[in-house]
């Protein structure tokens, strides 16, 4: 079983002895292994069970070190890294020759983020070599926003877990490619960095978070980020299939009147979305513990974080769809 522990120098040695590790991050906590040890990389694949199709994004110490990686940066990218870096954005850029194949799924691009939490941060400053880290849940499951998450999930197949406390942001990081033919960035996930920051930096830009069975993400699936309960978006919908007793709620500021309140979960109680986004994760999982037999989880207002949040919560509700379609 693995190790809860803030010790950067144990974590350390781990990764450079081609072990995986669990690192914070300001977004969700990852699956770390050194990037440019292939035999670490294919671990990482096995331990997630993730197709070899969906690639992984390369964690560097510093907005200086992108062109040790990448071949150019469009200016408005190198714009959006310098005002976002550390932070929840995620760039994909072509890739330089060593970049290995096997973390980027052989795409010609690769994605690269500097991640803002200071336990993480503090151990890239110690290594030699950049991260290669997926959320660290197994493929298609919700993402750890606590260590203990990791350890309920992948405690059995890790060493050690970098306990780095609950994740600030708690969604994933936005991911941003450039699109050639528009000449103007494009992002391809939604997250923890909102359209609206983005936009204010770069001006417009396009969206194509499309989740289908070839997303722009590979990752991007839908049926992704799902919970073990089914989860419907309206109380109506869940009600044709379960009694009140049985669902539990997921809700922004107001509970459902229609379900007891011993099975409703706020996310904040003064409706900040940021803060919202911040427990999604965590009561997704908790919800799941409940004694209920599915989950509701209203969308919430699409702005800002919201966007996100309100994503997350479709994919996590397509599984439902499929199963009563
Ligand atoms: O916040 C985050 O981004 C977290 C933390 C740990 O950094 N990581 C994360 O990784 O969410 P993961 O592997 O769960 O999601 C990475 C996404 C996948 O959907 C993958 O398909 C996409 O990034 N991706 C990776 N490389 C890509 C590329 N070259 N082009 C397009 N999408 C890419
Ligand atoms: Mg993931």
């Amino acid at each position: 079983m693995a190790v809860i522990g803030q010790d950067i120098y144990y974590a350390k040695r781990l990764l450079e002895q081609g072990e995986l590790v669990a690192i914070p991050t300001e977004t969700v906590y990852g699956l770390a292994a050194n990037a440019l040890n292939t035999r670490a990389l294919a671990r990482i694949f096995e331990v997630k069970r993730r197709p070899r199709f969906d690639p992984l994004i390369l964690h560097i110490r510093q907005t200086d070190e992108l062109p040790l990686w990448v071949e150019h940066i469009p200016a408005t990218l190198q714009k959006l890294a310098e005002q976002f870096w550390p932070g929840p954005l995620t760039l994909v850029l072509p890739k330089r020759p060593h970049v290995p194949d096997l973390l980027t799924a052989g795409l010609p691009t690769v994605a690269i983020r500097v991640p803002a939490h200071p336990l993480t941060q503090a151990l890239l400053q110690q290594l030699t070599f950049p991260l290669a880290a997926p959320s660290a849940n197994p493929f298609g499951y919700v993402s750890p926003t606590q260590a203990t998450h990791v350890a309920k999930q992948l405690g059995e197949q890790l060493a050690y877990i970098l306990d780095g406390g609950p994740c600030q942001v708690g969604l994933e990081s936005t991911i941003v490619g450039w699109d050639d033919t528009q000449c103007c960035p494009k992002v391809l996930r939604l997250g923890g960095l909102s359209l609206e920051a983005l936009e204010a930096v770069a001006g417009p830009l396009l969206v194509q978070n499309h989740s289908s069975s070839r997303p722009a993400a590979p990752g991007m699936l839908t049926q992704h980020y799902a919970p073990g309960k089914p989860v419907f978006l309206s109380l109506s919908e869940a009600l044709q299939h379960y009694q009140a007793h049985q669902l539990a709620s997921i809700v922004l500021s107001e509970p459902l009147a229609e379900l007891p309140i011993q099975h409703q979960l706020i996310l904040s109680p003064s409706g900040q979305l940021h803060e919202a986004a911040q427990r999604l994760f965590a009561a997704l999982r908790q919800a799941e513990q409940l004694d209920v037999q599915a989950i509701v989880a209203p969308l919430v207002p699409e702005l800002g974080l919201g966007r996100a949040i309100n994503d997350r919560l479709r994919r996590a509700a397509a599984r439902q769809a499929s199963r009563f379609d």
